[in-house]
C-alpha cells in the first residue's frame, strides 16, 4: 500500500522522549515546552513574535478566535477547509460564515467574502490550502479596509514563505498544526504566533484553565497555588514529551523534510504538466513546502481515477468535504457553486518525506495510465 501520508519519525524522536522521561522528572508543560517555543520563535524571526504552543492546531485556532471575538460575532472563512477551522470558530461561540475560494489556488475568494460582511463581522480566517498562502497582501488590505482581524489558518504552511518571509513571522495571528502528518509533528500539537500582547496573555492563560500567569510558573518548574481566574479557560497546553518530539522535527525540517517535500511536489508537477483531464493548482514548490499534493481531475473522472489507484494499492484523498454541506453548518442550505464543483474534482495524491522514489514513480505511472485509457474511451 502506498499511503497518502504518514508520520516520519525515528530514533532521534524516540531518544528525545526518553531523555525527558529519564531526566526532566515532569511530563506535563515545563522546560521542554519553553525550549520548543523559543526555538520556534527563533525560526520565525525572533523577538518580535511570540509563539504559544497548544495541544493541537484546532486548539490554537479556537483560542485565537475566542481571544478576538464575542459570542455571535462572525468570522469569514472558506467552506473548503478541514472541519477543524469551522469547529474552532463555533467552539468560541462565534459564527463561521462560509465563503467561496478561487478555483486555481483554493484560497479565500475576497470578492465573495466582501459580499458576506455584516455589522457582526470581526475577523477573517484565510486557510492556506495545500500550503499556499495565496495573496496574503490582498487579504491584509481587505482586512484593513473592513476593520477586521486576521487569523491565518496556517496548519499547512509551517516553513513556507510569502514574498521571502516565513509564514507566521509577520501579520496578525497565525495558527500552526503539528499533528502527526504536518510539515513538522510533535505527535499532536499546534501554536498561535502573534505580536499582540493582549492576545498573548489571554492565550497563555486560557491554555491553562484561565489560571492567571501560570505559564511563567510552569516554566520555572513550579505551579500556582494562589491564583485568580477571570475568563473561561481550557486544558490545551502542550506536554514536555510532545515538545521534545517537536524540537527534533524542527531540527530536521530545513535539511531533510523541506527539500524532500519540494522535490516530490516538483516531480508530480513536471510529470503532469499539460496532461488533459488534469489541472495543477497554482503555486510554486519552494516558497510552498507542500504538506499535501492536490490536483483537479476534470470531466467527471475523479472518482474513476480514485478507484483505479485504490485497485493498485495507492491511497488518495479528498481534501475537503465543504463545511457548508455539513448538517451542523447549514446542511447545504446555501449553494456555493465554485466550492461544490471543486469538491467533485479535487484529489490528493501521496506525499510525505518518507515516500520513496519508486512509490511516487508508480503513482505517476498509474495516474497517466488511467488518463490515457480515459482519453481513448472518450
Ligand atoms: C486546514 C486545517 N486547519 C486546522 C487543522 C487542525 O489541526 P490539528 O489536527 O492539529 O488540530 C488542520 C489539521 O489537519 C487543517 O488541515
Amino acid at each position: 500500500m502506498i499511503h497518502i501520508s504518514r508520520s516520519v519519525v525515528g530514533a532521534a524522536e524516540l531518544e528525545a522522549m526518553g531523555r525527558v522521561m529519564r531526566e526532566d522528572g515532569y511530563l506535563g508543560m515545563g522546560r521542554e515546552v519553553r525550549a520548543f517555543e523559543a526555538e520556534l520563535q527563533e525560526y520565525l524571526g525572533g523577538q518580535l513574535r511570540t509563539v504559544i504552543c497548544l495541544n493541537s492546531g484546532t486548539a490554537a485556532l479556537h483560542l485565537a478566535v475566542q481571544a478576538l471575538t464575542s459570542p455571535g460575532d462572525e468570522v469569514l472563512v472558506q467552506s473548503l477547509t478541514f472541519v477543524a477551522s469551522f469547529q474552532a470558530i463555533s467552539a468560541a461561540g462565534a459564527v463561521p460564515v462560509a465563503c467561496e475560494v478561487y478555483p486555481d489556488t483554493v484560497t479565500l475568494d475576497l470578492e465573495d467574502a466582501a459580499r458576506r460582511i455584516t455589522p457582526r463581522t470581526r475577523a477573517v480566517m484565510p486557510v492556506h490550502y495545500a500550503s499556499n498562502p495565496g495573496d496574503l497582501e490582498a487579504i491584509y488590505a481587505f482586512a484593513e479596509r473592513h476593520g477586521l482581524r486576521v487569523i491565518e489558518d496556517a496548519a499547512h504552511t509551517f516553513g513556507c514563505t510569502y514574498k521571502g518571509r516565513k509564514i507566521g513571522s509577520f501579520g496578525d495571528l497565525a495558527c500552526f498544526s503539528f499533528d502527526g502528518l504536518k510539515n513538522i509533528t510533535s505527535g499532536e500539537g499546534g501554536a498561535v504566533v502573534t505580536s499582540d500582547p493582549g492576545v498573548i496573555q489571554w492565550v497563555q492563560d486560557a491554555r491553562l484553565l484561565g489560571v492567571q500567569r501560570d505559564t511563567e510558573k510552569r516554566y520555572q518548574g513550579a505551579r500556582s497555588w494562589e491564583f485568580d481566574v477571570q475568563h473561561q479557560g481550557y486544558r490545551y497546553h502542550l506536554s514536555n514529551l510532545f515538545a521534545a518530539v517537536g524540537r527534533v522535527q524542527l531540527g530536521r525540517f530545513e535539511g531533510e523534510f523541506k527539500p524532500r517535500r519540494i522535490a516530490l511536489a516538483q516531480k508530480y508537477r513536471t510529470a503532469f504538466a499539460g496532461t488533459s483531464d488534469l489541472l495543477l493548482l497554482h503555486g510554486d514548490p519552494g516558497p510552498i513546502v507542500p504538506y499535501m499534493f492536490a490536483i483537479k481531475v476534470l470531466n467527471g473522472k475523479r472518482d474513476g481515477l480514485r478507484q483505479f489507484l485504490r485497485e493498485r494499492g495507492i491511497e488518495s484523498g479528498i481534501h475537503y468535504k465543504p463545511n457548508h454541506l455539513l448538517s451542523f453548518y447549514g446542511g447545504g442550505r446555501e449553494a456555493l457553486p465554485v466550492t461544490e464543483r471543486l469538491y467533485e474534482e479535487l484529489l490528493t495524491l501521496p506525499l510525505h518525506p518518507g515516500l520513496k522514489d519508486a512509490e511516487i514513480d508508480s503513482t505517476i505511472a498509474a495516474v497517466m495510465e488511467f488518463l490515457s485509457h480515459a482519453k481513448l474511451r472518450s
